[in-house]
């Protein structure tokens, strides 16, 4: 995918959130960011296995939710690399924590993501991530609610390999699907770690 365009994208979306939270800046220190932020909400999508799941299936769950697509040649490994390594690290400091963290993989290429694919794609990443699709609607749908903007590119050569524009954004949603953070992408595992360690209790 574009880089820099995901970037700039990622800039509305920062600002757009920050004016979706204007009424909440003076909150409590402590609040979780996204406290209060309208994203998310109910879904239903077919997991890797070929089961239908919804979000109440993660009920009282932490869900650290990513979507991207399996032949994103750079923005999306290295993201999963960076989920999957920091997970591995919460689990080993606190085990009973990190279990209550869902690690979702939601494809915005539902025509090329499906269950296989996806099954044998997160699998590099972490054990415990479960990756999700579904009809285009379906996951047109799911993405607004979750304020994820994707496009299919034309392909280099007609009939070609193309590939998908997308928001690149970790975000944590709570064990009653409300959003609770932003999780940083872009500063390390270490950083990434302190923020899940940080939101999930
Ligand atoms: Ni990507």
């Amino acid at each position: 995918m574009n880089e820099s365009a995901a970037f700039s994208r990622f800039g509305l979306f920062a600002l757009l959130i920050a004016l979706l939270l204007g009424g909440c800046q003076a909150a409590p220190a402590g609040d979780p960011p996204l406290k209060g932020a309208t994203m998310g909400g109910p879904f239903t999508l077919t997991a890797m296995d070929g089961r239908r799941v919804s979000d109440t299936d993660f009920a009282g769950k932490y869900r650290l939710v990513y979507f991207g697509f399996t032949f994103c040649p750079d923005v999306c490994p290295t993201d999963l690399a960076t989920i999957g390594a920091g997970l591995r690290r919460f689990e080993e400091s606190d085990s009973e924590r990190a279990a209550r963290v869902q690690p979702l993989f939601i494809s915005v290429d539902p025509a090329r993501d499906t269950p296989p694919v996806i099954a044998r794609y997160v699998a590099a990443f972490h054990p415990r991530i479960l990756g999700l699709t579904g009809s285009e609607d379906e996951v047109a749908r799911v993405a607004r609610a979750h304020a994820i903007f994707y496009e299919r590119q034309p392909p280099a050569t007609p009939g070609g390999d193309y590939l998908v524009d997308h928001t690149r954004i970790i975000v944590l949603y709570g064990p009653q699907g409300e959003p609770v953070a932003i999780l940083p992408h872009d500063e390390g595992v270490d950083a990434f770690v302190r923020e899940l360690e940080r939101w999930v209790r």
